[in-house]
């Protein structure tokens, strides 16, 4: 069984394999309506369960639309109206919805529960975002660069901000695909060194640095995210340990003239980035987020390969 739980999981071969059915399946329908079956209809007949246990816009309609255009159907299910919102064990969840449904994602509190789901499920699980990362996210995101021109091994990605949960999926695939990583992070919010240290292990090349402008320098691609990432509650604390790392046309200037700049949205203007950088000339923002479609095709048809 394939599950998709994070892309530290995942050889380098499969990583590979997922963006260039992501490209090629894009390219197949350009043009076309957004509900229109893919030639091959290669999900036809089979039933996603998205449940959410946090807020989402992109994941949740890009999950959608990408099983109507593989042929298949989904149900959003919000996770506090069912009755794992009431306490019913992940486990009997997972093995109920095995005999209903031939796929589940789930965006959970807690990485423990995905797990949790992928243990007891007798079908493949997709983890739509957890506390400790968010892998279909960076699975677009490696596309949009791709698309930009980006030759991945030996490119220079930096990420500017928060040490969250999208910055360990991209550290995860840094390990399996050979791009560097440039992290600037204030010391109270950088990565945990656990994840450092595992995706160094597998190869991946990742310099910590408190200075944006070291982080940036010479950089294809600068990500970043939201300061507050939904269940953080120590608001005040954030808003002032990063109020230094918010990426403006400033710091765009120290990366390549023809960087890009990516977020996985929802973005706060004024707060991670200015509004001249996300709506500027070098923003990919919105095909990267619509390249969530075209990542989420690729990984269920991988997973129910
Ligand atoms: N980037 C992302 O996962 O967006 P949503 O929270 O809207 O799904
Ligand atoms: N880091 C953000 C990503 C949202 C898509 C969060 O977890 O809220």
């Amino acid at each position: 069984m394939r599950h998709f739980l994070d892309i530290d999981a995942l050889s380098p071969g499969d990583v590979r394999a997922i963006l260039d059915e992501a490209h090629a399946r894009k390219i197949a329908r350009s043009g076309w309506p957004k509900g229109r079956v893919d030639t091959d209809a290669p999900l036809a007949g089979h039933v996603l369960a998205a449940i959410f246990e946090k807020n989402s816009t992109r994941t949740r309609v890009s999950f959608d639309v990408a099983m109507r255009q593989l042929g298949g159907q989904t149900l959003v299910m919000d996770a506090a109206t069912s009755q794992i919102g009431r306490g019913e064990p992940i486990s009997d969840t997972a093995q109920v919805l095995s005999r209903m449904v031939d796929v589940i994602m789930l965006r959970a509190n807690s990485h423990q529960s995905v797990m949790d789901m992928a243990r007891y499920a007798n079908v493949p699980v997709i983890n739509g975002l957890t506390d400790f990362s968010h892998p279909c996210q960076i699975i677009a995101d490696l596309m949009t660069m791709e698309e930009a021109g980006i030759t991945l091994k030996g490119a220079r990605i930096a990420w500017v901000g928060d040490g969250n949960n999208v910055l360990t999926s991209l550290i995860h695939a840094g390990a399996k695909l050979g791009f560097s990583i440039a992290v600037a992070c204030p010391v109270s919010f950088a990565p945990h060194q656990k994840i450092v240290e595992a995706a160094r292990g597998q190869g991946a090349l990742i310099e910590l640095f408190d200075d944006p402008d070291k982080a940036v320098a010479d950089a294809d691609c600068v990500v970043t995210d939201t300061w507050v990432s939904m269940g953080d509650t120590n608001i005040g604390e954030r808003m002032q340990a990063l109020g230094p790392y918010q990426v403006n046309e400033r710091l765009m200037e120290k990366a390549k003239p023809e960087a890009i700049f990516l977020h996985c949205m929802p973005a706060h203007r004024g707060e991670e980035v200015t509004g001249a950088v996300i709506d500027g000339p070098q923003s990919r923002i919105f095909d990267e987020a619509e390249n969530r479609i075209h990542a989420q095709k690729a990984i269920l048809t991988w997973c129910l390969a």
